[in-house]
């Protein structure tokens, strides 16, 4: 028992000195920072309940950054952030929006780099509330049934990339023609938002999975003028 106990004894020693010795080798792989200079077109519109971030993002994964940092909303609109330990190689920036720490939609687009020395980038105008983010961020989960490879069509709308806008804008609704499925300018007049809000008298259970942040966006850009943009 005794010998066991000194086996385990040095073995755990041995350890602990390559531990130590390991934590003091220098980092050899050179990383760099990403500095970015943005400003907000709408920065009134921002998220409650999601992260709007910058991140750099290797090709052919634009899902799960390399690394990346939150965005604190700005208060005149113009934000200054950094992205540290970037290892070297080439990255595509952009400004997106996670709910969760899952990624959501994108919001910006700053460009591919290879990162080689510190960056500073800059970008202008970045709108928040626009129809390709409640593409990506809501329309492309409901295709199940409005539109996609199965084939359904339910209640005759087709929520499609490409094909959704010109459905909803200033169409009548088919389950209750009273109202348009998105009355430009009028929120709470337009059936898309009262679907979403369970505020209808049919079962429509996919509107479960709508996250208040969802139900803002959509409400926000209805109001906004229900732009194509
Ligand atoms: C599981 C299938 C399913 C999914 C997923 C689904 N829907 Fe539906 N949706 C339906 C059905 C079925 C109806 C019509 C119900 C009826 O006819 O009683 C409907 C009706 C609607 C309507 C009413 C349209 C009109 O003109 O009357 C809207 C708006 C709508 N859905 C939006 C969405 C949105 C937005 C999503 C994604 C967040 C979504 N749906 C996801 C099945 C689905």
């Amino acid at each position: 028992m005794f010998r066991t106990n000194q086996i385990l004894l040095s073995l755990f020693m041995a350890f602990a000195f390559y531990a130590c010795v390991h934590e003091y080798v220098p980092e050899e792989k050179s990383s760099w920072n990403i500095r970015a200079e943005l400003s907000f077109a709408d920065a009134q519109y921002w998220p409650l309940g999601q992260q709007i971030r910058l991140g750099a993002f290797a090709s052919g994964d634009t899902k799960n950054p390399v690394a990346s940092i939150g965005i604190e909303k700005p208060v005149s609109g113009k934000a200054v952030v950094a992205i540290g330990a970037v290892p070297e190689g080439t990255y595509l920036v952009k400004v997106y929006v996670t709910e969760n720490t899952v990624f959501k939609a994108d919001i910006a687009d700053l460009g591919e780099f290879n990162v080689n020395s510190d960056q500073a980038l800059t970008k202008n105008d970045i709108k928040l509330v626009t129809f390709s983010r409640i593409q990506q961020q809501i329309l492309n989960s409901c295709i199940l049934c409005h539109g996609g490879s199965s084939g359904q069509l339910a209640a005759n709308l087709n929520l499609m990339p490409g094909k959704s806008y010109t459905q909803l804008v200033g169409i009548p609704a088919y389950k209750n023609a009273s109202f348009l499925r998105v009355h430009a300018g009028s929120g709470n007049y337009s059936y898309l938002y009262k679907v979403l809000n369970k505020d209808i008298d049919f079962d429509h259970a996919a509107s479960s999975s709508a996250s208040s942040a969802d139900k803002q966006l959509i409400f926000d850009w209805i109001n906004d003028g229900a732009k194509n943009n």
